[in-house]
């Protein structure tokens, strides 16, 4: 057994001053575990324990912890860019024009510093834009912490999820808020719709003419796992988007960069008018970003004549701006993506197999470098699908890889994720432990 008594006593100091102890309601682990160093794929916590890490901090850590080229520019930009909080600095023309570059909905691109915001502002721009006031958002995705789309997601809800497990149709569209102190009225205007159902949405566009502003979507749905969306479905959205007036938002604060230097949307080949992106754009370092056509973006008011507001004190952080532009060009310049798709592929592999050998019914699902065991049998297609997950196994599971040295985030459906500074051999004794788990339960 581990020793956690370092982390105990730490944890019970962040209780006395920090409700819970945790910053961040997502962040609760048992038993709790205070990290302290982080270097390539591993992490070291106050009691010495090493662990391979695939929780990668929810997903940012894309290049691998305490990555040397991405600390020695943000070093340099300390050293000499200012947050001078006037005008517009080199680092942000430079990171705004890459942007532009890589991405195909970019024509016009804004800062900030975390996805809750980008999405918090997207959302803000395209009902201005359009003049109407809903949206609508896929049951089980997470958009951040907004009230408008702070309904039906995982994280968000989870006493609401788990009374909504009999999949019946009034129920799997029922508004479920996720959180206390959200006004009601700040979710009238918020629609839920089945992950791949492009019935539901026609037929909500439909009961709502002329009123819907966007649909968001996080193209590959991560919040539940990994459901990927069906041939056809992105597509679909686009098009029913386009016919009804509204704009079509990807939420790429996790699939940005993670999976293509040119968000899903240059993989699927299908163009929203704005998307949000976050995590892996800088490897950790806190920075977001709103892409998206012109005509939209020009109504933020940060041009002349723009009449949605639009501010930050903290936008354009050089540390943040130097650590993206690091992770770009090296994610421009070394095969990283090859590598961890590579890795991804290797594991969910070698899951599927000793799954498969075992009987044990679960099903290996990713995409990319994203990787998660559900403990039931497939498909999954959606929120009412992978709420079927057995719980009790999947952290059960998790615990017991935590045990032995393998981090894997031990809150239901999360994902796990396979960095630059992983390694063949890291996975080959991944596959060796997890094997061993599975016999022992
Ligand atoms: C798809 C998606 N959008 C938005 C957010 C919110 O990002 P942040 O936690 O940086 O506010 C998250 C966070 O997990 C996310 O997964």
């Amino acid at each position: 057994m581990k020793r956690h008594s370092a982390s105990a006593a730490l944890f019970g100091e962040a209780c006395e001053v920090i409700p819970g102890g945790v910053t961040s309601a997502a962040r609760k682990v048992t038993p709790p575990i205070v990290f302290r160093d982080g270097e390539g794929a591993y992490l070291t916590d106050a009691d010495g324990n090493r662990y391979l890490d695939y929780h990668a901090a929810f997903g940012p850590v894309l290049l691998g912890h305490n990555h040397p080229e991405v600390n020695r520019r943000v070093a340099k930009a300390l050293r000499r860019a200012p947050l001078s909080g006037a005008g517009v600095s080199e680092l942000e023309i430079e990171v705004a024009r890459r942007i532009h570059r890589l991405v195909p909905c970019a024509e016009k691109v804004q800062l900030c510093g975390s996805g809750s915001e980008a999405v918090f502002n997207a959302v803000r721009i395209a009902r201005a834009f359009t003049g109407r006031p809903k949206i609508i958002k896929f049951d089980g995705c997470y958009h951040g912490t907004y009230d408008s789309v702070l309904a039906n997601s995982s994280r968000a809800s989870p006493m609401a999820s788990q009374a909504r497990t009999d999949g019946s149709k009034d129920q799997l569209c029922r508004l479920q808020p996720g959180s206390a102190g959200i006004l009601p009225e700040a979710l009238t205007h918020t629609l839920v719709c089945a992950y791949n159902s492009l019935d539901e949405v026609q037929e909500a566009l439909d009961a709502n003419r002329d009123q819907v502003a966007a649909i968001i979507v996080e193209p590959v749905a991560h919040n539940m796992g990994c459901v990927l969306p069906r041939p056809g479905f992105l597509e679909g959205l686009r098009a029913l988007a386009a016919s009804h007036g509204a704009l079509l938002m990807f939420d790429e604060v996790i699939t940005g960069f993670r999976h293509h230097l040119g968000g899903y949307q240059t993989l699927c080949g299908v163009r929203p008018d704005l998307a949000t992106f976050g995590k892996a754009i800088a490897n950790g370092f806190p920075l977001a970003a709103i892409a998206g056509r012109a005509g939209i973006m020009d109504h933020f008011s940060t041009r002349e004549g723009g009449d949605t507001y639009f501010a930050g004190t903290y936008h354009g952080h050089p540390a943040a701006l130097a650590a993206a532009l690091a992770t770009m060009d090296i994610l421009e310049n070394q095969p990283v993506h090859e590598r961890i798709f590579a890795l991804g592929d290797r594991l969910r592999r070698g899951l599927a197999e000793i799954h498969a050998r075992l009987a044990t019914g679960a099903t290996v699902a990713g995409f990319g470098s994203v990787f998660i065991t559900y403990f039931m049998p497939g498909p999954i297609e959606n929120y009412t699908d992978a709420l079927r997950n057995d719980a009790g196994r999947f952290l059960h599971y998790r615990r017991r890889m935590i045990e032995r040295g393998v981090f894997l985030m031990p809150t239901n459906l999360k994902r796990g994720h396979i960095g630059f500074g992983h390694t063949e051999e890291d996975i080959d004794l991944t596959l060796q432990i997890a094997e061993d788990v599975l016999k022992e339960m």
